[in-house]
């Protein structure tokens, strides 16, 4: 059997569990979505959102990019960003990086990836900001660990630096924006950091909304 036969297979078996446990389980499914949740992570296979969150169907709305990154002009992101805020009004948005990052590693390198080297340009970026904290871990590894949880930090700010989180955090509405790393080699998640309506942008970033 071709390996991709096998996911069809698997589809129809889950198919079969869902219905043992309720026979209408696709038909209420199937109604609408109400996730509470917004989750960017990394496309990374090793870090999938539901397994390691204990979530299923309609639980998360997901977005998931090479190293977990908020780019201003990425319509993908910004559009799952604004329909996840004010069409499904998400409680709160989990941006999720990963210790082990490719993408992040490979920005700490000076390899020509080719178009990949504009997209992993931002998290060089992150590693220019904090270069004095960075320089100052001696082992690389401790580095490059540091580098993920950095590069996490600063996707978080970015998203309250969007309009559509400015605008809904102003009108007295959440979310609330939370930055996680997920550790490969043991599978917790480490929670780094949230913001909340209460947490102001540099000022620099502030819009002004007139309603
Ligand atoms: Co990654």
């Amino acid at each position: 059997m071709e390996s991709y036969q096998k996911l069809l297979l698997a589809n129809k078996a889950w198919v079969k569990d869902k219905l043992d446990v309720r026979a209408d389980y696709f038909e209420r499914m199937a109604d609408d979505q109400t996730p509470e949740f917004l989750w960017i992570g990394c496309s990374d296979s090793r870090v999938p959102a539901e397994d390691i969150t204990g979530t299923g169907p309609g639980e998360l709305f997901v977005h998931r990019n090479i190293a977990n990154q908020i780019i201003h002009t990425d319509f993908n992101m910004l559009s799952v960003l604004q329909y996840a805020i004010e069409v499904l009004k998400v409680k709160h948005v989990i941006v999720c990086g990963h210790y082990g990052c490719g993408g992040v590693k490979n920005a700490l390198g000076h390899k020509d990836l080719g178009l990949i080297n504009k997209w992993l340009r931002n998290i060089k970026d992150v590693y220019r900001i904090h270069q004095n904290e960075l320089e100052g871990i001696e082992d690389s590894n401790m580095r490059f660990r540091r580098l993920v949880e950095l590069n996490v930090q600063e996707q978080v700010w970015k998203l309250a630096e969007t309009s559509f989180v400015q605008h809904s955090w102003q009108k007295g509405n959440g979310p609330q924006i939370h930055g996680w790393v997920y550790e490969l080699h043991t599978g917790y998640l480490n929670d780094l950091m949230m913001l909340t309506p209460d947490n102001h942008v540099k000022d620099i970033y502030k819009f002004e909304f007139d309603d």
